[in-house]
């Protein structure tokens, strides 16, 4: 089936929202006789589509294929700019690598890269993120928010936050934010968040969110080492989830925070994501590339810089580290 096509008939069933779509309105919608639409149903079958047809009412999509695509990003996507532009590859290397090209090249702000594996998956502090296939999310955002240099940490944290709002609108489980970026359900780690940028001198030319997000792995599925670390949103709600909705749930819960941030500054979205720490207010050893700093995290700065207030009463300004808490 041509993919136009194909965008025009899952289209028709994402607009009637669950219910029963008739075979004459699918014709009318996609402009092919009837005989086409069952063909083209039949293909959407071979396809992993799981469909219901009832004589007279129509038909209805019961179950989508585990399966992630700019189709099924876009389809019902309610953003007004984030993930208009959306570029998917099933494996890459890493989402952020490709993100970083595109918008050297000038893709629009809210242009998302997102793949359904990744070969070289990158993490903070120079480490590896394991993405594997038909699991998670592994998603890179460009925005071009005209912003100094040294206020971009405070994107990181209204990502965070923008993603623990859909995963508390989606889901029943409530998350918690660990500075400055890890997502944990039940003090295992969810989610993780790599902020990048192009900049010259004191000018942002783009920022390349990266998102990880591990939706469907078992316990499993992820490597010895992560098991008692990482956990997943399946794990956590025993069910399985659709990565396409949750793509567009955060991108809506970003666009929203984001536009707020333009209009009132990071005020607001530091309200939010304290409203999430877990990290505040607790004892804490902060390891960075330059050693540890130890005392306890009394808040974040205007900017979102941890502020950790040692034993001898002075306070250090953590821009990077690992929390040990
Ligand atoms: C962390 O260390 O917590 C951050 C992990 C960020 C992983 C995401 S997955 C999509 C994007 N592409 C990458 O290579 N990394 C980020």
């Amino acid at each position: 089936m041509q993919s136009e096509l194909r965008t025009k008939l899952l289209e028709a069933f994402s607009n009637a929202e669950g219910e029963f779509v008739s075979g004459q309105k699918i014709s009318e919608y996609i402009g092919c006789s009837r005989t086409a639409v069952w063909k083209h149903i039949e293909e959407l079958r071979k396809d992993g589509y799981e469909l219901e047809a009832v004589r007279r009412l129509g038909y209805r999509i019961t179950k989508k294929p585990n399966k992630i695509s700019s189709n099924e990003i876009q389809i019902g996507l309610k953003t007004k700019t984030l993930g208009r532009h959306v570029h998917f590859e099933e494996t890459v290397t890493s989402t952020q690598k490709i993100a970083q090209t595109l918008a050297g090249n000038g893709a629009p702000e809210g242009t998302i890269v997102v793949a359904d594996q990744q070969t070289n998956g990158r993490g903070r502090m120079a480490r590896e993120w394991y993405s594997p296939s038909g699991t998670g999310i592994w998603m890179s955002l460009i925005i071009r928010p005209n912003i100094p240099v040294h206020s971009t940490p405070q994107l990181t944290l209204l990502t965070a936050v923008a993603i623990v709002q859909a995963i508390e609108e989606l889901t029943p489980v409530k998350p918690d934010i660990k500075w400055p970026n890890d997502i944990l359900i039940n003090g295992k780690k969810v989610v993780g968040i790599l902020t990048e940028l192009q900049a010259e001198a004191d000018q942002v030319h783009s920022v390349i969110i990266g998102t990880g997000i591990n939706v469907n792995q078992k316990v499993e599925d992820f490597p010895e080492e992560l098991q008692q670390i990482a956990t997943s949103i399946g794990i956590e709600t025993g069910k399985h989830w659709e990565r396409a909705l949750f793509i567009q749930t955060i991108l809506l819960k970003f666009e929203g925070l984001y536009s707020l941030y333009l209009s009132q500054g990071f005020h607001p979205i530091k309200l939010l994501w304290e409203g999430y720490a877990i990290s505040l207010n607790k004892k804490m050893v902060a390891r960075t590339l330059n050693g540890s700093v130890e005392g306890k995290a009394i808040g974040i700065d205007h900017n979102g810089v941890l502020l950790i207030e040692t034993s001898d009463g002075s306070i250090k300004e953590i821009y990077s580290a690992d929390i040990e808490l």
